[in-house]
């Protein structure tokens, strides 16, 4: 993995987005839950709310239809034909009749007529059997005693069922199916019916007490009061082709009237209603809310007991709303719910990302920068876009810059520096070097050439006398005279040579005394004046009255001087002018005398051979001159400058440092 990659995952960007994930996802998370759950809660809260209200109106219904027969007996109880029958003891002529239309109208199984006693005197379904006792019958006994009209639920014995009709005992009569959730079943067959049961007192013209008239429909397999719930409470609504609201009336733990269908999509009849519902509503006589699982779905269900007239709990009515729309609203909810918190972290991300953004691209400028810096460009500059610390860190970064980049130039402006003081003090050096050898050389010359004009000097002498003495004995006009004069002139020669030489080498130490260099170009003009070489030469001078006293050998100095002036004469030997100045530099504290010529210069090729002893190029020179007046000047620590132009001229300056030297004097 690269740095690159390294920094990539580590930055500081993806840290950030790392962090305002984590902080919005947590609460998001929570929220979503909580979301969940609470609307799960309210959903079903509303669903059970809602089937609280549906099982008010069933239980209406269920009494409605109480209260309609209580009202049917009452008012059928008082028709003449009813208690003159009684009174006449006479069941035939227009009665049977009546009292079937009367059963049909009502859309009652049962209609019985008794006597005070409670005896039956007329059995509307099956009158043939009569005279049997009703005092047992909780509906008689109660208008017996209290004759007032009676309605409530009941269970009627299959004996009961089958004095009416066989076929009411068999519409009655159940096999109980095994149902999964149910309890462990106490029988397998019913045998019993349940029934809306009522009873009125009849009572004659003249308020007689004389019978009861008592009327029942049988619930089982019976489906108007189910079906009357499911129309009127769940206006037949149905879900995905299911209908969405159930009624079930139960005798006690089994369904007998129904509208929740099985899975042949036959009536659910005959099965039983789960252990814990039956336990808390047929045991317990408390009304049941929850989900349950009826039949072959969930359904949001509740239960109420159905009691008999004494208050027993004989069986239930139940209403039930299909969980699945519930459900599905639910889910519905849950969508959009989540969507919006989706759609909140989504957007809280962009602006995450965005803050992120916003906060690494200045810090990851800087670094760009700074690594461009190191690879030595001094030029990064970040932009300053906030006012905010990454802004005030950028605004320092570029100031840094400015300022490593300014100590940068300075320390190449030094190095540059460095390297002229270098060049130049190897100049110096190297200066120095040809100074020292040019001496040494002075000094090798010098020793050899004592030794060589010391030996010379007596046999020249020696020479130079003899011949002298020939010359002069010998008459004007002789041959040989000629010949002489040649040994003698060249004799002459050598000895100057050997003088030179000689002064050359003695290289005496300098008697250094304060010393007017005005009054020493002074004598040297006197000595050289009226030669025969400076005839035709203008001399001209120019001496500085003021110039300070130096301290040096007055004798050298004027060797120097001459030796100088008789070069700028024989460069002058068709004639020129010779010019002398004396001047003082203050700055350097140098007193000098320029000797110009107008002779013809001096080759650039020649120029740093002067100083050579023996470099001539005249004829009978000697080419010590100059050398000797270098080493005069050099042991007076003085300078010998030569400046020439070929073709112009050559001036060549004697300087003399004016400040007092202790170091060798
Ligand atoms: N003023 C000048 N003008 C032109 N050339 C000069 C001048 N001074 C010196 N020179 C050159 O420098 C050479 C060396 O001078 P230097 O005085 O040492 O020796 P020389 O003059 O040749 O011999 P000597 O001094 O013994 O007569 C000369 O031969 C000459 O070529
Ligand atoms: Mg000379």
């Amino acid at each position: 993995m690269g740095a690159q990659d390294r920094i990539a995952k580590s930055s500081i960007k993806v840290k950030l987005t790392k962090s305002f994930s984590i902080a919005i996802l947590i609460p998001s998370l929570v929220a979503a839950a909580v979301g969940v759950l609470m609307i799960r809660e309210q959903i079903y809260e509303q669903a059970q709310a809602q089937v609280t209200s549906d099982l008010e109106s069933a239980k209406e219904i269920y009494q409605n239809y109480l209260e309609r027969l209580k009202d049917s007996l009452r008012i059928h109880a008082t028709r003449m034909i009813v208690y003159g029958a009684l009174e006449k003891n006479d069941p035939g002529g227009a009665f049977p009749r009546e009292m079937e239309r009367i059963r049909k109208a009502e859309k009652l199984d049962v209609l019985t007529l008794t006597d005070t006693s409670g005896n039956v005197f007329y059995r509307t379904c099956n009158p043939i059997f009569r005279g049997d006792s009703q005092t047992r019958d909780p509906f008689v006994k109660y208008v017996l005693q209290n004759k007032e009209p009676v309605s409530s639920t009941d269970i009627v014995a299959p004996e009961e069922l089958l004095k009416e009709s066989r076929g009411l005992a068999d519409k009655a009569s159940m096999e109980i199916k095994f149902t999964p959730k149910a309890g462990p079943p106490s029988r397998t067959h019913l045998d019993s019916g349940m029934m809306l049961k009522g009873a009125a007192p009849v009572f004659t013209a003249d308020n007689r007490f004389v019978g009861v008239l008592m009327g029942g429909v049988l619930l089982n397999r019976n489906y108007d009061i189910v079906d009357k719930i499911r129309k009127t409470v769940f206006k037949l609504e149905s879900y995905e082709g299911q209908q969405v609201g159930t009624a079930t009336i139960f005798q006690d733990d089994v369904r007998i009237s129904t509208n929740v269908q099985n899975e042949e999509g036959d009536r659910a009849i005959q099965t039983r209603v789960s252990a814990e519902v039956a336990q808390a509503v047929l045991k317990g006589g408390n009304t049941w809310r929850s989900r349950a699982f009826v039949v072959n779905d969930w359904y949001i269900a509740a239960y109420e007991p159905v009691r008999n007239l004494v208050g027993d709990t004989i069986g239930m009515l139940y209403v039930g709303s299909l969980e699945r729309p519930y459900q599905d609203m639910l889910w519905k909810n849950l969508y959009v719910f989540l969507g919006i918190i989706l759609l909140a972290v989504a957007s809280i991300s962009v602006v995450a990302i965005r803050v992120a953004n916003h906060i690494s691209q200045p810090i990851r400028a800087m670094a760009d920068a700074a690594k461009k810096i190191s690879e030595g460009d001094y030029s990064q500059k970040v932009e300053v876009s906030s006012e905010t610390e990454i802004g005030f860190l950028a605004n320092n970064f570029n100031s840094m810059v400015s300022e490593l980049a300014r100590a940068h130039q300075e320390l190449r402006d030094w190095g540059e520096t460095l390297e002229r003081k270098v060049e130049q003090r190897t100049a110096e050096l190297k200066a120095m070097q040809a100074h020292l050898i040019q001496s040494e050389k002075l000094a090798g010359v010098g020793k050899l050439a004592a030794g060589v004009a010391h030996e010379i000097n007596n046999p020249l002498t020696c020479v130079l006398t003899n011949s002298s003495l020939m010359l002069s004995d010998l008459p004007p006009n002789h041959p040989q005279r000629e010949d002489l004069q040649t040994i003698v002139d060249e004799t002459l020669r050598c000895r100057k040579i050997v003088k030179g030489l000689l002064d050359f080498a003695r290289q005496t130490k300098p008697q250094k005394q304060p010393l007017d260099l005005n009054k020493v170009a002074e004598d040297v003009i006197l000595l050289v004046k009226n030669q025969a070489s400076f005839q035709s030469i203008a001399i001209r001078t120019e001496l500085d009255s003021k110039l300070p006293a130096v301290l040096a050998d007055a004798d050298q100095m004027r060797q120097v001087v001459l030796n100088i002036i008789l070069n700028a004469a024989d460069a002058m030997s068709q004639g020129g002018s010779l010019s002398i100045r004396s001047c003082y530099d203050s700055k350097t504290k140098e007193a000098m005398l320029k000797i110009s010529d107008t002779g013809p210069g001096i080759p650039e090729e020649i120029q740093n051979k002067l100083f050579e002893p023996f470099f001539t190029t005249k004829k009978t020179g000697t080419g010590l001159g100059l050398a000797i007046a270098y080493g005069i000047m050099e042991r007076h620590k003085g300078k010998l400058k030569v400046e020439s132009s070929p073709g112009r001229g050559t001036t060549v300056s004697v300087i003399l440092s004016t400040e007092v030297k202790t170091a060798d004097d």
